[in-house]
């Protein structure tokens, strides 16, 4: 079968269309036995935008189905990798009843099948079912920790938020501006901070490391079993936002490919702690989706401070309240994942956003 051409449609619904021709063609290959080469068109298109909103959960499953269980099993693995989410009940909803969609999940994730997407809709249907006390473990704030690093100690020195500040400004310029970058508005953004050449960025991303490997070993809660998801292997690399205008924000938003964030905020405009004001605050909250009335979610409204670490689940949705534009405010952001397996590119070899 040839090949079908490369999507280039700017229209996000041809651009998913053209992606579903070539997955099709991808799993063609697959159930013919063309092993090699249908995961190897697996592992191009899943680098491609869109690629969430391809049928994957559907894909494993027919390859299963099929007695082609290794490839189902990579298939699943670079599913899990993007983002991607491999309930079959979450596709067939409303024909799957919201209890069944539920139940899938529970078993996915005590197969190690799970992700920050799986955990965000698992969530959003125990909150929808009416659930508060299943979701409470997983949106427990005890999951969120804060860090001063200008008083680190041990072997990790305290971190001048200055000097991380004055390392990327020396990096930015008009080229970085961006109106919209994903869940990003207006803001200067910059790629691969984990690669920046500066020793105070080294300094601030080995800090970092070690609060992830820290918190990696944090005692797994006997809570729920999606908190018994720990990677044994990560991958680390970010990006860095600097708001210095009016109306810059993130609307909400998760991080699919992550296990945790980790973010570091190297100034902060004196509104985010200013009385009154949450102008730049980070919120912690529920789903857009679900309006603002859904009960279970946490509603944190956090004012970063200059040199402050936070790190949190990669699943709990998060937004920030626009800037006003009388201060700089820049957030190092990290993205840890949970590194599954080779084939598919992860933040740490520069992702864009
Ligand atoms: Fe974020």
């Amino acid at each position: 079968m040839p090949h079908p051409p490369e999507p280039q449609q700017a229209d996000p619904r041809a651009r998913v269309k053209a992606l579903a021709t070539q997955a099709g063609h991808a799993l063609h290959l697959c159930r013919e036995g063309a092993m090699e080469e249908g995961l190897g068109e697996y592992r191009r298109l899943l680098n491609k935008p869109g690629a969430l909103e391809l049928p994957l959960a559907l894909h494993t499953a027919m390859l299963a189905d099929c007695g082609q269980s290794e490839a189902a099993q990579t298939l699943r693995r670079l599913s899990l990798i993007i983002g991607a989410d491999l309930s079959i009940n979450a596709l067939r909803r409303p024909l799957a009843s919201r209890d069944q969609t539920i139940q899938e999940y529970d078993r996915l994730f005590a197969e190690n099948a799970i992700n920050a997407t799986m955990i965000h809709h698992y969530l959003m249907m125990l909150s929808a079912a009416g659930r508060v006390s299943d979701m409470a473990p997983l949106v427990d704030t005890a999951l969120i920790e804060s860090h001063d690093l200008t008083h680190e100690g041990g072997p990790v020195p305290p971190i001048d938020p200055a000097e991380v500040t004055a390392a990327i400004m020396n990096k930015v310029d008009e080229t970085a501006w961006f109106e919209r970058c994903q869940a990003t508005r207006n803001c200067y953004h910059l790629d691969a901070v984990h690669k920046m050449a500066d020793p105070a960025i080294a300094t601030l991303m080995t800090a970092i490391a070690a609060h992830v490997e820290r918190y990696r070993a944090r005692p797994v809660s006997g809570a729920h079993p999606a908190l018994s998801w720990r990677p044994k292997d990560i991958s680390v690399g970010g990006w860095v936002d600097i708001f210095n205008k009016p109306g810059g924000y993130q609307g909400r938003h998760i991080h699919p490919r992550g296990w945790l964030i980790a973010v570091y905020y190297s100034a902060v405009p004196g509104e985010a702690r200013a009385p009154g004001c949450d102008a730049g605050c980070l919120r912690i909250g529920q789903p857009a989706a679900l309006g603002n009335t859904a009960a279970g979610w946490p509603d944190l409204t956090l004012a970063p401070k200059a040199g402050q670490l936070l790190l949190l689940p990669s699943y709990l949705t998060h937004w920030t309240v626009p800037t006003t534009g009388s201060g700089l405010r820049i957030a190092v952001v990290i993205d840890v994942e949970d590194r599954r397996e080779e084939g598919v590119k992860s933040r740490e070899e520069g992702i864009r956003k």
